[in-house]
């Protein structure tokens, strides 16, 4: 079988949560095939302020939020996620007894992204307003061949997301939409979005599985964080994964616990 593991800033953050889930991967990985995809925008924001650059995030209309990246925030995302956040993982793994390689979606051209000319936000006064793209990128092609390669060879890779643009420039990509574009071109039986609450919740309680159809119909009543998990996780599905499961990354067996159906689960048919 094979896994793709997202998990964000709250648990990369956390030394301790960290080698938790860093000694779970390695048990997961004795048997599955796992591939690591990291977030951490918390940690690129607190490290772009330190540098004296504030960091500006912008909502779209559907309610997605993102970090305003021009080309300066567009280095300190790369020397950040690539760099200490990759690095901070792969320690972790080691640790753990893991072969893991920290990799990032421009090495190899793993992942390459079409640069969003304009953006479409919603300005401070409520009125929706369309300024230029900056350095985000939607990703278009993941070449797994990389992944494949270091997979067949027992070594875990620990990918970083940020993508190649059409003029191999770097671009911003989110981490839950490159893990679920990882995961269609593996092909994987499970995505894992691993986060700091315990799944997907509606007034308060978590809703423990919902079909695609059902995923797609809460994009509108989740909030920002939660709604970019719900549209990877309807992107992964259509691109052919088997399931994915959001659930709590701080438990003592974060992955185990997904894969046994803790948290949210979704697939096409429910
Ligand atoms: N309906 C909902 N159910 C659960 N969480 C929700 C919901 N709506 C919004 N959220 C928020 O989504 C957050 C998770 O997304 P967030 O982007 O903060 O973390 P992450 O994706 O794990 O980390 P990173 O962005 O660093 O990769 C939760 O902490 C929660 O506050
Ligand atoms: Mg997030």
């Amino acid at each position: 079988m094979t896994v793709v593991v997202k998990f964000g800033g709250d648990l990369v953050g956390n030394r301790e949560v960290l080698d938790k889930l860093a000694k779970d991967i390695a048990e997961v990985s004795s048997s599955e095939r796992v591939v690591v995809v990291h977030g951490g925008g918390d940690i690129v924001t607190a490290i772009a302020e330190k540098l004296g650059k504030p960091q500006v995030f912008i909502v779209s209309p559907d309610g997605f939020r993102s970090r305003y990246t021009d080309r300066e925030t567009a280095e300190i995302y790369m020397m950040v996620m690539a760099g200490k956040i990759n690095k901070e993982v792969v320690l972790s793994l080691l640790r753990a007894g893991v072969r893991a390689v920290g990799i990032s979606g421009i090495d190899g051209a793993i992942l390459r992204a079409e640069r969003k000319k304009r953006l479409v936000i919603i300005d401070e006064r409520g009125r929706k307003r369309a300024i230029e793209g900056g350095y985000t990128g939607r990703i278009v092609e993941v070449d797994s061949s990389v992944l494949s390669t270091l997979l067949d060879e027992g070594l875990i890779p620990v990918v970083a997301p940020v993508a190649l643009g059409d003029e191999n420039e770097v671009l911003n990509v989110d981490g839950d939409r490159a893990a679920a574009h990882v995961a269609s071109s593996l092909r994987a039986d499970s995505l894992v979005l691993l986060t700091d609450v315990e799944g997907v919740k509606m007034n308060d309680e978590l809703v423990p599985k919902m079909d695609l159809r059902k995923a797609k119909a809460m994009l509108k009543k989740v909030g920002a964080g939660m709604i970019t998990k719900l549209y990877a996780a309807i992107e992964a599905l259509e691109g052919g994964v088997g399931r994915v499961v959001i659930a709590s990354g701080f438990k003592e067996k974060p992955v185990t616990s997904a894969l046994m159906g803790e948290g949210t689960v979704i697939t096409v048919e429910g």
